[in-house]
């Protein structure tokens, strides 16, 4: 039997609660069937967390996850708090997590599912081989930089300033490099080179760190020009690699190329091999508490975290087959479903993996 790995699990907001219970039941069959053993601790974390605590992220949620090995994420936010001040919002609770764990890298995954190509608003044979990877610097730019309103010439002025250091661009690069080893060997670099400052800066470190790869083909893309390559040569794209911000829009596109949100993980990462890994999709508080939702992202996060975090790539590789098993057996939810009237709720979904996992 494996040693006991220690996660903590933030389900946070809407149906985060729905999508982590059927993600825990992945992980407790994978206990069963590869002696794996886990042993889970629940915190408050975004609009709950300010509900009950009064922030959205409390000590002892950050302490717990200090302590554990991986962090399961559901999802945070709604309507409930979208007006309240900043550091009352989730989204604040989202930023500060990920900085005070050190999480400086957002991995992102949007892969086509051939038995779901119609999901996609884009054409199949635009989409035809589509398998990227957004990697995301995470910790860093204009979220981080100083924020502040001043008075100016022509009345009240808002300023965000956006910052990055060698280091913080060195260290994202380099694992993007070392991620694009491991797949086709192909990484774009994104970034505004031709306006902005940080992305000289930027530009300048891809270009010094590029000769130790000289395996790996690198092609520098402008962002507004690389949101257009996405829609026009999705497929050509191995692994992206850009700063935060860019990284936040883009990954959004990326995602809904596959056109199921509902089935994309993610993983953010710091040096070492602790992770905090959700779904990409948010906390839909529309569909909330009706065990509707797709519970599948926050199961690939498992899988997402058994390879990055623990090395258990047999149990990964058991969890990802069942997810594709039990779609190719035509079961969908309502989120991806041609025929809503017979699709599987949360749990029957969560059930249905479970049940085809060997
Ligand atoms: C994401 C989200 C967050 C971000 C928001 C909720 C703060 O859009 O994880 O991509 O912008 O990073
Ligand atoms: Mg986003």
């Amino acid at each position: 039997m494996a040693d006991t790995k220690k996660i903590a699990v933030i389900a946070g907001d809407g149906i985060g609660p729905e999508v982590v219970a059927e993600a825990i039941k992945v992980m407790k069959k994978t206990e069963e069937l590869y002696g794996l053993s886990f042993e889970f601790e629940h915190g408050l974390f975004g609009g709950i967390a300010i509900d009950e605590k009064g922030t959205p992220l409390p000590q002892e949620t950050l302490d717990m996850c200090k302590a554990a090995d991986a962090v399961l994420l559901g999802a945070v936010g709604g309507p409930k708090w979208d007006n309240n001040p900043k550091e009352l919002r989730p989204e604040t609770g989202l930023l500060g997590i990920r900085k005070a764990l050190g999480l400086f890298s957002n991995i992102r995954p949007a892969k086509i599912f051939d038995c779901l190509k119609d999901a996609s608003t884009l054409k199949p044979e635009v989409l035809e081989g589509t398998d990227l990877i957004v990697v995301r610097e995470l910790t860093g730019g204009i979220y981080f930089g100083d924020k502040f309103r001043r008075e100016g010439a022509n009345g009240e002025e808002a300023v965000d300033t956006c910052v990055y250091n060698v280091h913080e661009v060195e260290r994202i690069v380099r694992q993007a490099f070392e991620i694009a080893r491991t797949r086709r060997k192909k990484l774009a670099s994104v970034d505004k080179a031709n306006v902005l400052e940080t992305s000289r800066l930027w530009r300048e470190v891809v270009n010094r760190i590029a000769p130790e790869y000289p395996d790996v083909e690198l092609e520098h893309v402008l962002v507004d020009n690389c949101a257009m390559q996405l829609l026009r040569r999705p497929a050509s794209f191995d692994v992206i690699v850009t700063e935060n911000m860019f990284g936040d829009i883009l990954s959004d596109e990326a995602a809904m190329l596959t056109g199921s949100i509902g089935m994309l993980s993610s993983a953010s990462l710091g040096e070492g091999a602790f992770g905090l890994y959700e779904p990409v999709h948010g906390s839909a508080p529309d569909i909330a508490g009706q065990g509707i939702a797709n519970p599948i992202a926050t199961i690939l996060s498992v899988a997402l975290m058994y390879r990055l975090t623990f090395g258990y790539h047999e149990a990964a590789q058991s969890i990802e087959d069942a997810v594709a098993s039990v779609l190719d057996a035509g079961h969908r939810t309502a989120d991806i479903a041609t025929d809503r009237s017979k699709a599987v709720g949360t749990q029957q979904m969560g059930d249905l993996i479970v049940a085809a996992m060997k």
